[in-house]
């Protein structure tokens, strides 16, 4: 196991033994991936499916994320994929301010370990953990610099799969930009292709 991997495993066992948290009646959906690539996908909370199975984005936003990585050519093993929330708000609610603000530090530490470069967050909630004045219908799709990292705010895949007429157009439409823009912070960055 990787140094990285040990270290996340043990930020694992820290939420775990918080029993301060919120949501304690749900599973643990930590995050699986590459944590090793440049590139993170944070979205809220999970839903009843990813709490069955312990793992992030497995329902159908999830199938909509895999359809899409896709269709850039892309698949879900090379990124990362976690939620602010690790648990899972009693009947997919959307997360509490309070359950965000708790599990904040968590997602803090977990970013400290993987150290990404390019963050592309899915949903509002996400987003305005990074940025917080921003709307996601105005700036989804809009490359920023925050910090140590690149920003790219993307409509959650389950609001795209709600409206199926305009969000899901531009979701598909940044989604398909993410290759020039990913290539556009590696250059930045002096960054080689992997
Ligand atoms: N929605 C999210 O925000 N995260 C998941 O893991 C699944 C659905």
């Amino acid at each position: 196991m990787s140094e990285k991997n040990k270290k996340l495993e043990a930020l694992k066992n820290e939420i775990e033994a918080d029993r301060l948290l919120p949501l304690q009646e749900s599973n643990i959906v930590f995050g699986e991936g590459n944590c090793d690539s440049d590139i993170i996908f944070i979205g809220e909370a999970p839903g009843f499916e990813e709490d069955r199975q312990k793992r992030p984005f497995v329902g159908r936003s999830g199938q909509l994320l895999n359809q899409m990585l896709g269709d850039i050519g892309m698949s879900r093993d090379e990124v990362y994929i976690t939620n602010i929330v690790k648990r899972r708000p009693t009947n997919n609610r959307d997360p509490l301010p309070e359950e965000i603000q708790a599990y904040k530090p968590y997602l803090a530490k977990q970013l400290d370990i993987i150290r990404p470069l390019i963050v592309i967050t899915l949903g509002r909630f996400a987003m305005n953990y990074f940025l917080p004045d921003a709307k996601i219908t105005r700036d989804q799709g809009v490359l920023f610099r925050k910090n140590n990292f690149f920003v790219i705010p993307m409509f959650h895949p389950a609001a795209a799969l709600r409206s199926q007429t305009e969000v899901m157009g531009r979701f598909k439409e940044t989604f398909r930009k993410l290759p020039v823009m990913i290539k556009k912070c590696k250059q930045y960055q002096g960054v080689k292709d992997k």
